[in-house]
């Protein structure tokens, strides 16, 4: 066996940071420890009542919270808390951002659980995190300005999905790699190096029940998409599956634009820029894609508020930059 385990991997790569204490490596550890918690749980969820269903509330956001969300949410804050050198974490899952290790130097932002709406169907969901340096002084209490950076000062970024196989994907900003979970033996192995967008890209990826309620733009788009045209290669073809996590993986590893637009309901759209559209958003760019709101730069947002949505346009460049075409037309 040749590959490269993720352990190994995460210290090799720590000399791309020159004077590295090995914190963001610790961090990564623990992610990678808790994930293998929770894939453990997800691939048993089926024959374990007690994790299947709801929880019989709902988090901040009013969306009914599962098992498996708040599971998998104490499982990350956890492994993350073990390591002593997080200072905070804000989750999609906690109304407020959690203060931990007021020596720490980075905070943490997730999603523990992506697509909680499959678990019960047994269909493919993810976990998305992204790393900050704090900014305010270490030794002080963590505080709300070092969870409201913008997406271009992430440290790393990265998502677990646990679809046909676990998978955990991630940067430093030193390109993308994919690592395949070996559950028989409990290790990571490096088995997608060097992750880029293919030049190709036919799939569009959009809740299309919600077409008559998205802009003008959006919804010519998505006609555009739709045009049989040879020369271009169109039709392209949709694929959707309820998951950003597995939908995003599946583009990424084929060719595609994942859409969460506005709609009339929603003018934000649904997707959190702190917990789901920055971090993918760095995985993107880091992989030759491009991340937008429809008209500018997902990472240079400057956030406001912690459970704070974005309409979100990602994947190849070609076909964000289209959409952002028809958007800017409207
Ligand atoms: P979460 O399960 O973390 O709340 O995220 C669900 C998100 C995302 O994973 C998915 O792409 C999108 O919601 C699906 O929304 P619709 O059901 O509106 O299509
Ligand atoms: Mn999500
Ligand atoms: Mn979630």
């Amino acid at each position: 066996m040749n590959f490269k385990t993720l352990g190994e991997f995460i210290i090799d790569r720590q000399k791309d940071f020159p004077g590295s204490s090995g914190d963001l490596s610790r961090i990564l550890s623990a992610i990678r420890l808790a994930s293998k918690i929770v894939s453990q749980q997800v691939n048993k969820a089926g024959l374990a009542r007690h994790i299947l269903g709801g929880v019989g509330r709902e988090n901040v956001q009013g969306e009914a919270q599962q098992k498996l969300d708040v599971y998998a949410d104490e499982r990350f804050i956890e492994a993350l808390n073990n390591r002593g050198n997080v200072c905070g974490i804000g989750s999609e899952e906690n109304d407020d951002f959690i203060e931990l290790n007021k020596d720490g130097k980075y905070i943490i932002l997730m999603d523990p659980l992506d697509g909680s709406s499959n678990i019960d169907v047994n269909v493919s969901i993810g976990t998305i995190f992204s790393v900050f340096k704090r900014v305010t002084e270490i030794g002080e209490p963590v505080a709300l300005e070092d969870f409201l950076q913008p997406g271009v000062e992430q440290v790393a970024a990265g998502y677990v999905l646990y679809g046909s196989s676990t998978m955990m994907v991630y940067t430093t900003g030193n390109g993308v790699n994919g690592f395949t979970y070996d559950p028989g033996i409990g290790v990571f192995f490096l088995s997608h190096p060097d992750m880029t967008f293919p030049n190709q890209s036919k799939i569009y990826s959009m809740n299309e029940g919600n077409l008559m309620r998205s802009s003008k733009g959006v919804q010519n788009y998505v006609k555009y998409c739709q045009e049989v045209d040879k020369e271009t290669n169109r039709p392209h073809t949709g694929r959707y599956i309820g998951s950003l996590v597995a939908d995003f993986h599946r583009n990424l590893i084929k060719g595609g634009i994942y859409m969460y637009p506005s709609t009339d309901s929603a003018p934000d759209g649904k997707l959190r820029l702190l917990y789901e559209c920055n971090p993918l958003a760095f995985l993107t760019e880091q992989a030759g894609g491009k991340a937008s709101n429809g008209k500018e730069r997902i990472m240079e947002i400057r956030p406001t508020k912690l459970h704070q949505r974005v309409p979100y346009f990602v994947g190849n460049t070609s076909m964000v930059e289209k959409v952002e075409e028809f958007i800017a037309k409207e």
